[in-house]
């Protein structure tokens, strides 16, 4: 383990076995169907990498990234989203199933979700690695989710603090001295 954390949460086959899940779900429910998988940059990219994989070629799948940021460096969301980059393609008359690695406040996928919507989305919907519904400040409804957490300071699987961390094979608690002073 990393001598920053000071706790596995979810390990690298707790994860595997997960997304196997949500893999099976959404391949059923977007079956004989076209879907874009957006993935929101950068936390989301390890689970979306993974969840493609574990969706069967009953769906038709294509790709595509935006970064759209609420956070600074720190741990405290400053309730303001920025596009940093947008996407490549329409997706007006698509499906879409928006990829994050965490809804915290809500404040990135509330926004991002209507955003879709307004471009003329055939159907949004999420998947989410983790929800923390406890630090909820605007509603979000997550269609698919991996793990309900409580108020912890996670890292690994895409998760960073200050952009460390990301790499991490498991979901960990990061210690407290590294973000209190
Ligand atoms: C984190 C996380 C989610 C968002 C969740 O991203 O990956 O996208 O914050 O927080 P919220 O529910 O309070 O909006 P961040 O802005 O840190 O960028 P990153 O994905 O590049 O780490
Ligand atoms: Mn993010
Ligand atoms: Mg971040």
């Amino acid at each position: 383990m990393h001598q920053d954390a000071k706790e596995i949460l979810y390990t690298a086959e707790q994860l595997q076995a997960r997304v196997a899940e949500l893999g099976k779900a959404i391949s059923e429910d977007y079956k004989n169907e076209s879907v874009v998988l957006v993935g929101v940059l950068k936390g989301a990219i390890v689970f979306f990498t993974d969840l493609a994989r574990a969706i069967d070629d009953s769906v038709d799948v294509s790709f595509d990234f935006i970064s759209c940021s609420s956070y600074g460096s720190g741990t405290t969301s400053t309730g303001v989203v920025r596009i940093l980059k947008d996407l490549d393609r329409s997706v007006e008359g698509k499906h879409v199933l928006v990829v994050e690695d965490i809804v915290d406040t809500g404040t990135t996928l509330h926004y991002l979700l209507e955003n879709l919507h307004a471009r003329g989305a055939k159907s949004v919907r999420l998947a989410a690695l983790l929800n923390k519904p406890d630090r909820r400040k605007m509603d979000v409804d997550v269609d698919y989710v991996g793990f309900i957490i409580p108020d912890y300071f996670v890292i690994g699987y895409g998760l960073d603090y200050a952009e460390k961390y990301r790499h991490l094979p498991y979901i960990g608690i990061l210690k407290e001295e590294m973000y209190q002073n």
